[in-house]
């Protein structure tokens, strides 16, 4: 039994299926900012900036930027060098082996229906608060997990379900629709800028780092999941026009806008109120509220209702593609990666994620999601930069074009950024991506390794 069994570079290319290149550096740029900006900005940064970070959280989102550009420049070159759509399990298979492909595989499967599941789970603040302006009250027990005091957090639960029956429906995230979902995430945002920067009142950044150097790295590990999503733009690498150049820049550029962007926001909104106040995950909708904003607060509520819903769709159909794409390679039954005739998409692979995300968004609690997701994120791209490492030794000849700039010190400083955040991870985030890898193993001795198509 051979558990690192390689998958042969040439053979994998030849498997790629030719697709049109419908991507240009502006469809790209956009759909990298739609990915990545969602409720990491929206819920979590009230939450880091109280419970962990105070004002400095401007720290924390400035540390996860850096690891994500680096761990950005790796996903690039060997994204540009293997463009598949299985993204890293396929990089995996290839310079690693087939049992550490699956783990990646399926960590990065959990992890984008973790993401979904945080992401749907923080849309709920923002949709009970837009009902309260209408004047509905939704019951609280109805919006909360059982952790969190509640019953179970419904239109959560409800929203997933929904995304996954229109993706059933062969509906996809048409190129128009998420630069109109761009745009309002956008409007939103500055204008809660515009807005707040009259209100804010220098004297709530002090003290600026409450809880100490701790707590800003600690929240740096938490805001790591505000970036999540520019890995998403390399598995789109077959489709895009002159890959070897787009790819690199708009990786790049979407992470540096969204920093800006969540530095900006993080300034104004513990310049409004104290950081202590932000322990919602309404946040920005709230301090609109208390300085008597309104109707800004009802128009970012329903921005981000509609904005947030193409992050789940996007982390819906990535966990359906990586489970169809495994599937693919006999890592999975046939059954998931089976098209569904009329809509031309893997239906069974998508009700199954739409489920489990569904299940976890009602009953689990936000933060708890959203570290989870960072585990396995971070393991996963600290291998990725490991990968570009081993890679670059296996295969010197079919290096696609873009390099990392200060090889090998870029890659390594992924790794150490990577491997430094997930120790500021907490001990539960262990244990459940623990968890995660034992039953992503059973499933690998008892069905995968049986089947692999090599
Ligand atoms: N980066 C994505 C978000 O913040 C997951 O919602």
């Amino acid at each position: 039994m051979n558990l690192f069994k390689k998958k042969d570079l040439n053979k994998l290319l030849s498997e790629r299926i030719e697709r049109e290149k419908t991507y240009g550096f502006l469809d790209l740029f956009l759909l990298g900012i739609g990915a990545i900006i969602g409720t990491g900005i929206l819920v979590l940064t009230g939450i880091i900036a109280s419970t962990q970070a105070g004002p400095a959280v401007i720290l924390s989102f400035l540390i996860s930027a850096v690891s994500a550009i680096f761990i950005g420049l790796c996903y690039a070159e060997v994204a540009t060098s293997i463009p598949n759509s299985g993204s890293i399990y396929g990089y995996a298979w290839v310079v690693l082996g087939e049992f550490p492909a699956h783990l990646l595989g399926w960590t990065m499967i959990g992890v984008y229906i973790l993401s979904a599941a945080t992401v749907a789970n923080g849309w709920t603040g923002y949709f009970a608060a837009l009902f309260h302006d209408f004047g509905i009250n939704i019951p609280a027990q109805l919006l909360k997990s059982h952790s969190q005091g509640g019953i179970v957090n419904l239109p959560a639960m409800l929203v997933v379900l929904l995304i996954a029956f229109i993706l059933t429906r062969g509906s996809k995230e048409s190129k128009a629709i998420n630069n109109f979902m761009v745009g309002l995430k956008l409007f939103i945002l500055l204008l809660f800028i515009v807005v707040g920067v009259f209100y804010v009142k220098p004297s709530n950044w002090t003290p600026f780092a409450p809880f100490g150097s701790s707590g800003v790295f600690a929240g740096a590990a938490t805001a790591f999941f505000a970036y999540l999503g520019f890995d998403t733009l390399a598995t789109t690498a077959e489709e895009v026009k002159d890959v070897q150049k787009t790819l690199p820049k708009t990786i790049i550029l979407s992470v540096l806008v969204s920093t800006t962007l969540y530095i900006v926001v993080c300034l104004i909104l513990t310049g409004i109120t104290s950081y202590t106040n932000l322990n919602k995950p309404e946040a920005m909708t709230y301090v609109m509220q208390l300085v008597g904003q309104h109707k800004v607060s009802m128009i970012i509520s329903a921005g981000s209702i509609i904005g947030i819903l193409a992050v789940i769709l996007a982390f819906t159909l990535g966990a359906s593609n990586i489970t169809m794409a495994m599937s693919r390679g006999g890592f999975f039954p046939n059954t998931f990666s089976k098209m569904n005739d009329k809509s031309g998409s893997p239906n069974f692979s998508i009700m199954c994620i739409g489920l489990i995300t569904s299940l976890f968004a009602g009953v689990l609690d936000v933060k708890a999601l959203a570290n989870l997701a960072n585990i396995g994120s971070l393991i996963a791209f600290a291998t990725l930069c490991y990968i570009v490492v081993k890679f670059r030794k296996m295969y010197p000849d079919n290096i696609g074009g873009f390099k990392v700039p200060l090889y090998p010190i870029v890659p390594i400083l992924g790794i150490v950024i990577c491997a430094f955040l997930i120790l500021n991870l907490d001990f539960m985030s262990w244990v459940s991506y623990a968890l995660w890898l034992v039953i992503g193993s059973l499933i690998y001795f008892a069905y995968s390794k049986k089947h692999i198509y090599n």
